[in-house]
């Protein structure tokens, strides 16, 4: 596991819910997949990959154990209604975990596993609102460190899914985070100039996204 990577990866496996089987989107090289199951965060992994040659090499690692079960395809697709607890969708770009999402809500039956855990490359909350819009509410997160970059991991419950855990709140954001304080304000500081610009710029159907987001992250400060 790369030095960059680990700590990203053991914070998503940190977030990721207890569940009997998982589904890795956009899984890579498993190496996620694997870390899940070596730290007990699922019994068996359905990973998916879109991409032939990364798919290819997935199958050939994950020969040999039965935990793993490889499936090609985009997002969701290849996941049945019901047969993981826990999605995690991570190392894709915002909008990209926003089009997984909104196509998995609308399959009839929908997708829609009780826990969805996502790391977004850029535009994180173009993702979270997705989310919120199928159905779903954030819970609980973390900012951390990959090499120059601060990045945003969160899991989000369904609401109504049947489970009787309760949403974590912060006092003063959406929503927990477990992490260093000066990470968390930093990238705070970071997205808000950023987000502040693009308001200037953008239309009115992702000023709300905006706003809302911008409303969150001065609460982080
Ligand atoms: C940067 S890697 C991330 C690997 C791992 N999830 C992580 O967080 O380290 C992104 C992987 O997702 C795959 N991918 C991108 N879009 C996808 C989609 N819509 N469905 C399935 N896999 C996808 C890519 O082919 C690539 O292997």
């Amino acid at each position: 596991m790369g030095r960059r990577n680990r700590r990203r990866l053991e914070a998503l496996a940190a977030l990721t819910p207890r569940v009997g089987r998982v589904a890795d989107i956009g899984a890579g090289d498993l190496e996620l997949a694997r870390l899940l199951l070596a730290r007990g965060r699922a019994e068996s992994v359905v990973a998916v990959e879109r991409a032939e040659g990364a798919w290819r090499r997935a199958v050939e690692r994950a020969r040999g154990d039965g935990r793993l079960e490889v499936r090609r395809g985009d997002g969701l697709d290849p996941v049945r209604a019901g047969e993981a607890e826990a999605a995690v969708l991570a190392g894709l770009g915002g909008t990209a975990i926003a089009r997984i999402v909104q196509r998995a809500a609308v399959r009839r039956p929908p997708v829609l596993p009780p826990f969805l855990v996502i790391n977004p490359t850029c535009q994180p909350e173009a993702a979270v609102a997705a989310a919120c819009v199928a159905g779903y509410a954030p819970e609980r997160g973390a900012v951390v460190p990959e090499g120059r970059h601060l990045r945003l991991l969160v899991r989000l419950m369904r609401e109504g899914g049947g489970q009787a855990v309760g949403v974590e709140r912060d006092a003063d954001g959406l929503f927990r985070l477990e992490d260093d304080r000066a990470v968390r304000v930093a990238y705070a500081q970071e997205r808000l100039a950023l987000l502040r610009r693009e308001l200037g710029r953008t239309g009115a159907q992702r000023a709300d996204v905006l706003e809302t987001w911008i409303d969150h992250l001065e609460g982080w400060l």
